[in-house]
């Protein structure tokens, strides 16, 4: 089963609460979007491999370490995810970014991929894939899905805010893939949004409501 780490470190808690508060608008959201995924991005990449390399400092040659050449891919989930991409380049600024947008069929309740661009070479790469929001876990779970169709396997799910129902959607149907999140909340509504959560994260990111 897929490991779930809680990334509580003080300063995302407190970006947590002030991106939660209700009177936070659409510029300062998308800052403190931005910024936690940055944060995060620091705690989902701690097992990159290093290699040993020589270099040589105004005192001397010396050994040091520096990251193996891993390939990486950010993936996020349309449109909320699109908000954390751009902190997360921050510290990863050569990684590829691949984009997936899904809606719900309002009939079937089935989510229905209406865009997909992977990179090239996403089969060597080690993915990311990014949504604030996992809430019954619907759309993260097909995200996944439709990612490994086209060859992804090193995949980590980074979010913000969990509800318990969609971590154990993920773990079910992607056993596999570890879940990256700021907070784990309490339940959800009956319209299926997380409990006490922060609202609408697309509409809240794109000033939309
Ligand atoms: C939100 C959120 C997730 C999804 C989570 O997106 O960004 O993608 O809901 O809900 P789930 O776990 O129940 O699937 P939404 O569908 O509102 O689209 P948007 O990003 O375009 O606003
Ligand atoms: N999508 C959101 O944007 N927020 C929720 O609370 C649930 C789903």
């Amino acid at each position: 089963m897929g490991k779930v780490h809680v990334i509580d470190h003080p300063l995302i808690q407190h970006k947590l609460t002030l991106i939660r508060d209700e009177r936070t608008g659409a510029k300062e959201f998308r800052e403190l979007l931005n910024e936690i995924a940055m944060l995060m991005a620091y705690e989902v990449t701690r097992d990159l491999p290093l290699v040993e390399v020589e270099i040589k400092t105004p005192i001397t040659v010396a050994k040091a370490k520096m990251i193996e050449g891993k390939k990486l891919g950010i993936i996020p989930i349309l449109r909320a995810g699109l908000g954390m991409v751009d902190g997360i380049l921050r510290l990863i600024p050569t990684a590829k970014v691949g984009h997936i947008g899904l809606y719900r069929d309002p009939e079937t309740l089935e989510p229905v991929e209406y865009y997909c661009k992977m990179p090239t070479d996403i089969e060597e790469r080690d993915l990311i894939i990014v949504d604030p929001m996992l809430a019954t876990g619907g759309s993260a779970s097909a995200a996944i899905r439709f990612v490994k169709e086209r060859g992804g396997k090193n995949i980590k799910l980074m979010c913000l805010i969990a509800a318990p129902e969609g971590i154990e959607v993920i773990q079910k149907d992607h056993p596999d893939v570890d879940i990256y999140v700021a907070a784990v909340d309490d339940c959800l509504n009956d319209h299926a949004y997380i409990v006490p959560g922060l609202g609408d994260a697309g509409d809240r990111l794109y000033g939309t409501k």
